[in-house]
């Protein structure tokens, strides 16, 4: 199964090779996640080699098999709808519809309230995975081997960061996720 999803994703990103290897770098950093969480392999290396799938789809493609209600959602933060057309494209490729792979597909954008080891192992490999070459990656990445909690709460961090640098103001939905990992973060050094 693995090697099949592999090879479509590879001939989906074949014309996009930068974001070909960041599919692989994210599909390596999340494994070695896995491995020292003990978490299910097979499920993360599936949803980190999915989670772009449809990044370079138009955004009418994107779309088009979104419930109207995400469309609706999002419409302020398109960047969004890749994540969700993504799910939806391995539902129908491969007939995968565990919703832990989905919701870490979902979600590897901002993360979400409540995500499980396995969302925040694909949302963490997304940003730290060696081919980004951003001054916290190497950091957020030693974090993540202690700590999930405190890696998403960085990876958030350094999003929203970019975001000002930008002069762009985080969607509240955004926001109110960072939030809610600094109080998880807080409660347990209490
Ligand atoms: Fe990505």
């Amino acid at each position: 199964m693995i090697e099949s999803i592999k090879k479509k994703v590879t001939e989906k990103l074949k014309d996009h090779h930068k974001r070909l290897e960041h599919v692989f770098g994210v599909y390596e950093t999340a494994i070695k996640l896995a491995q020292v969480h003990h978490l299910d392999e097979n499920k993360v290396a599936v949803a980190a080699l999915y989670h772009d799938y449809a990044k370079y789809d138009s955004i009418e493609n994107q779309i088009s098999h979104l419930d109207l209600d995400v469309i609706k959602a999002y419409i302020e933060t398109p960047v969004i709808y890749h994540a969700f057309a993504a799910t939806k494209a391995l539902e129908m490729d491969f007939d995968i519809h565990d919703e832990e792979v989905l919701n870490a597909i979902r979600y590897h954008v901002w993360g979400r309230i409540g995500m499980s080891d396995i969302e925040k192992v694909i949302l963490i490999s997304d940003s730290c995975e060696p081919n980004r070459k951003f001054d916290d990656a190497t950091q957020i990445y030693e974090l993540a081997l202690k700590d999930l909690d405190q890696a998403c709460e960085s990876v958030m961090k350094a999003s929203i960061d970019y975001l000002e640098t930008k002069g762009i103001v985080p969607a509240k939905e955004q926001m109110e996720i960072y939030i809610y990992y600094m109080e998880v973060n807080r409660g347990k050094t209490e």
